[in-house]
Parts: C-alpha cells; structure tokens; sequence
C-alpha cells in the first residue's frame, strides 16, 4: 500500500464509512476507484484532494510530505541575481562566504545553518537552503524553512513558511542586493504556499538594517519572539 492509500483508508473507517459510501461522497461512480487509491494501484487527482479535505475538514498540508517541494529556483533568478540549490559544486563557497565581524552575532555562519538543515530535515521540516549568485559568483545565502527550527517556537509560526537565514557577503553589502534577492525569495514562497497564511523571519531587535530592509519589503514587526530576536510577519493574503 502506499502512504497516501493508507491515509486514505484511515479517513474512511475513522469515519465508519464502508468504500461505496466515501465513494459517493466525493462523487465516485464505482467504489473499485477508491479501493484502488487506498491499495495505491490509482493517483487521487488533487482536485479530489481537495474536496476530501473540504468534506472531511482536513489540512491538505497533511498529505503533502513537507520535505520535497520542488522550487524552479531559475524561473525567479534575474540576471545579475541568481538563485541555485547548494550542491557539491558550490558547498565549500558557499561555506567561505562571511559577513563583516560586527555582524557575526546576527546570523548563524553558513556551515552552522548547512548543519542545521541536514538535522532540521531528520526531524520532518522542510529545509531549502539558496546560494546567491551575482555575475555567476556566489554572494549571499538564504534558508528557508517550515516545521521544526530548533525548541524555540510553537504553533501557527511552525504551519508557515520562515526565511531562517538570510546574508549577503560582507564586500556586497549596501549595493540592494539583500532587498532584492528578499523580493525575489517572498516570490518564491508564494509559489509553493499552499494554506500558509503568512512568511515569518526574526532577528535581533539592534539589527536595525536588516529590519530595515524586512519593512521595506512588506513585513511588519510582531510581539511575538523567536528565542530573544523579535518575529516580522509578511501576509500572504494579500
Ligand atoms: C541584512 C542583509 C542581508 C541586507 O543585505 P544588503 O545587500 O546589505 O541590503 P541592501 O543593500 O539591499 O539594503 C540595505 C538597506 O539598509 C540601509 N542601511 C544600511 N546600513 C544601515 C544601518 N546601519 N541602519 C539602518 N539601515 C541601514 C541601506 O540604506 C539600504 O536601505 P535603502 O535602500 O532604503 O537606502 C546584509 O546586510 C547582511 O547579510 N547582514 C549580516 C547578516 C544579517 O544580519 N542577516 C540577517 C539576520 S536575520
């Protein structure tokens, strides 16, 4: 059986439900159709899916496995600001890339958040780390996240998309290159949200420039805190 045939069937005879019935429910002629989707033989179109979910009140979030979502990183490159996943051909640049050492408290060094998405992705978040390229030389490092970032936050904030870690090489600070690769990166976000109602991001309340540049792309500062460093909201619904 496949994981999603299981999970189907766990919603039907949680509901007492024999397969005619469930069928008819989401509009199934032949109760053979179900069968095959709970044995995983068929796919279940994800317009079903979406009907199961709005019937049986669901979150569609639970049927998605949140550790493979495939982002087309090139569709939101622009040309002197380009996106790629870290792989073997860019890790060890991507390690050496260091802000300036005033900054160092605000951010983690990029070898610690590599480590930390190897080990965030053991405990079923979903982790995307993004080297940033400038005239096809890496320049910056983004992470973004949703699910577990350590013991340090609950709730809503753990069912929405974080950008854990955002820096631009110290020598390519200043040019709008951070602006604009957040620009692009809330895009991208956008592109893979399906119920997230919002992006969040933290950091040190004296990190007045990177909050500044946060506010100048549309997130707005909450009450809520993210181990000591305050909690930027970015709304989706809008
Ligand atoms: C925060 C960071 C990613 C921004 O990237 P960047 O490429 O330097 O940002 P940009 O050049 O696009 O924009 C910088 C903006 O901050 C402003 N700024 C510069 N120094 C500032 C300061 N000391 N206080 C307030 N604003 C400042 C600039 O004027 C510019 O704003 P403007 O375009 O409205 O004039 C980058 O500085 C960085 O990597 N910092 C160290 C790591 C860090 O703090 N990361 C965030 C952790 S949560």
């Amino acid at each position: 059986m496949s994981k999603l045939g299981d999970k189907i069937k766990e919603i039907r005879t949680s509901n007492n439900l024999t397969l005619q019935e469930f069928a008819d429910s989401l509009g199934y002629t032949s109760s053979s159709t179900i069968n095959k989707i709970e044995k995983g033989v068929n796919d279940i179109a994800f317009s079903q899916l979406v009907k199961l979910c709005q019937l049986y009140t669901l979150d569609i979030n639970e049927f998605v496995d949140n550790t493979i979502i495939n982002v087309d990183l090139l569709k939101y490159s622009l040309p002197n600001l380009e996106f790629r996943e870290i792989n073997k051909d860019n890790f060890y640049d991507v390690c050496m890339l260091d802000v300036n050492s005033e900054d160092k408290e605000f951010v983690a060094s990029n070898e610690m958040s590599l480590a930390e998405a190897y080990l965030f992705k053991t405990m079923g978040a979903y982790v995307l780390p993004i080297a940033i390229y400038r005239n096809r030389v890496p320049i910056g490092f983004i992470m973004i996240t949703k699910g577990y970032v350590g013991d340090k936050i609950k709730g809503d904030y753990l069912n929405n998309y974080c950008i854990l870690r955002m820096m631009i090489e110290a020598k390519h600070q200043n040019k709008g290159l951070g602006k604009l690769a957040l620009k692009q990166l809330i895009e991208i976000i956008k592109s893979i949200s399906i119920n997230e109602s919002f992006i969040w991001i933290s950091t040190e309340e004296k990190n007045v420039k990177a909050i500044h540049v946060y506010e100048d792309n549309g997130f707005k500062k909450t009450n809520d805190y993210c181990g000591e460093e305050i909690i930027l909201k970015y709304d989706l619904s809008k």
